[in-house]
């Protein structure tokens, strides 16, 4: 069987204390990557760091907000002071504060969640290609939604800017093929995290909604999304770039 080799790689993930980023995490350390994990809360951080460890890898917790820019110039400044390469950047941390119908959003509202899920993906992954390129290149992964592939009702605003990310995920592919580096959307569909748990919470029938929409009759577990994040983060898809990779149950068959 291929084994996905990841020795002397070092990887990122924002969002990668809780749900799937702390999965992926743990994927990337045990296919030898040493891991950056970023989030907001640096105590949850520190925990997923010390799993890693424990796996025989080195860990960089860090604090940073993925919608404050001078916060993410931090953590790219951290990951080159403590490793001085990046070679895997993945764009995970997301956010879906409200599930509702749009006439009940606010302007405040968009703009967060523009700021989280759009713009500073964009930003992040565009200070680092450069970067990336000068240590042979790499691969950076854009966590988007199927909801940004085949929106829903009530979740206008995660639509939207998730769309706007796998619209920017081709222009980042083209721009940086040249330097090496490939970008590439991942797609998920239902899984059970937080997230996911905070908009069933709010929407009654969200649970089975999302159940029904999918082929397979059900919600997946963060680790059935971690052998497309393995697969596009290392060599096996050297001549992948500017794709998108859906997990979805059959969500988007339907
Ligand atoms: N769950 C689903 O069904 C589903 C489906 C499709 C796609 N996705 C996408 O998959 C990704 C992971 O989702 P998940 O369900 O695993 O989410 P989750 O369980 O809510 O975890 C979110 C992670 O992101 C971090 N985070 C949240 N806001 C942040 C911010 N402003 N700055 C920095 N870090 C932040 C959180 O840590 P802190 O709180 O410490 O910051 C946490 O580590 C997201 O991009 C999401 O949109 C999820």
């Amino acid at each position: 069987m291929y084994q996905v080799n990841l020795e002397d790689k070092v990887a990122l993930v924002t969002g990668g204390s809780r749900g799937l980023g702390r999965a992926m995490v743990l994927g990337l350390a045990r296919a030898g990557a040493d891991v950056v994990i970023a989030s907001r809360k640096l105590d949850t951080c520190e925990s997923v760091a010390e799993e890693v460890r424990a796996l025989g890898r080195q860990a960089l917790p860090f604090a940073a907000h993925a919608g404050q820019m001078e916060s993410l110039d931090a953590l790219l400044e951290a990951t080159y002071q403590r490793f001085g390469r990046l070679d895997i950047l993945i764009n995970n941390a997301g956010t879906n504060p409200v599930t509702a119908p749009l006439s009940d959003l606010t302007p405040e509202l968009f703009q967060k969640v523009f700021e989280v899920n759009t713009k500073g993906p964009w930003y992040l992954a565009s200070r680092a290609a450069p970067r990336m390129a000068k240590h042979g290149g790499g691969s950076i992964i854009n966590v988007i939604s199927v909801a940004g592939l085949k929106p829903p009702a009530y979740q206008g605003f995660y639509a939207a800017t998730k769309s706007a990310l796998h619209a920017l995920t081709k222009v980042m592919a083209a721009e940086w093929a040249s330097m090496g580096v490939r970008v590439n959307a991942l797609a998920p569909g239902s899984f059970h995290s937080d997230m996911f748990d905070n908009s069933a919470a709010q929407l009654p029938g969200f649970m089975e909604g999302s159940i029904a929409a999918t082929l397979q009759k059900r919600v997946a577990e963060t680790d059935e999304v971690l052998g497309s994040v393995l697969y596009l983060a290392s060599d096996m898809s050297s001549f992948t770039t500017g794709t998108t990779l859906v997990a979805d149950g059959g969500y988007l068959a339907l």
